[in-house]
């Protein structure tokens, strides 16, 4: 089965990325807002997952919206904080209020099809006040795809261990495969299929939007841990 970490073991998902800084990506994501004079406290977070990144939206005084594909992964978000939830996944989802500022984190925009890229970046466009702003980042994904890494780490139930690969599909997608042992000896095969955009397709997208564009490149790059060092694109985008 597809996605079985998101759908079935929010739990294990949330202990394997809890090394990675949270707190860096809102700091980055509030400088921005600063800097374009963002105007109001609606924010659509879209790919929530378990909601680190929710909850400290939350915790700052925004009033989020937050979505995801998987209602386990809500589940685990809506356990965290106060904000609204909604199942639902880019880009058919309806909306019927506006936000100051929308934020996917973190790889989300890379677990759409290409043809869904455009529909969903509209529709981002559509939910945002004017002077909005859209905060996303490309994951550095290996088109090509890559060899197995390992990543062992500790739970609050003990270790894991996960064996994951990225195996090109041929449709210019990847099929990002894993294998997770958890401490419970449960063994857990997974895929997901991924998307490596290039930033010149994503610049050229949302700028089709609508949007103004800029790129940070490079995010990320001083991150030490277990391949949180990977640099990634970040596209601040002005409505
Ligand atoms: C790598 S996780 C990132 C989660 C969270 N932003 C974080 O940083 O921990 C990607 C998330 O995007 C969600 N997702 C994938 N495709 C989506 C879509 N089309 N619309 C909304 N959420 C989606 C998945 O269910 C998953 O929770």
């Amino acid at each position: 089965m597809a996605e079985r970490l998101y759908a079935e073991h929010p739990d294990l998902y949330d202990a394997i990325q809890s090394e990675w800084p949270y707190d860096r990506d809102i700091a980055f994501a509030l400088d921005r807002f600063d800097e374009h004079g963002v105007a109001g406290d609606r924010l659509l977070e879209i790919g929530c997952g378990t909601g680190e990144h929710t909850r400290r939206f939350a915790d700052l005084g925004f009033s989020v919206t937050a979505i995801d594909k998987h209602e386990g992964m809500l589940a685990a978000a809506q356990s965290k904080c106060d904000a609204t939830f909604r199942h639902g996944a880019l880009p058919h989802f309806d909306l019927d209020k506006t936000y100051a500022a929308a934020v996917m984190l973190r790889g989300v925009v890379n677990h759409l099809p290409p043809e869904d890229l455009a529909p969903s970046i509209e529709l981002l466009a559509d939910v945002l006040s004017p002077g909005g702003l859209l905060v996303f980042d490309n994951s550095p994904l290996p088109p090509d795809g890559n060899h197995p890494g390992i990543d062992i780490g500790e739970t609050p139930h003990g270790p894991y261990a996960r064996i994951a690969q990225h195996v090109p599909t041929g449709d210019n997608r990847l099929d990002w495969r894993s294998i997770t042992f958890s401490p419970e000896g449960d063994v857990i095969p997974d895929r997901t299929p991924m998307t490596p955009f290039s930033d010149d397709r994503l610049t050229d997208t949302c700028q089709h939007a609508g949007f103004e564009v800029e790129h940070y490149d490079g995010f990320g790059q001083t991150g030490t841990q277990r391949g949180l060092g990977e640099a990634r694109t970040v596209f601040v985008c002005e409505r």
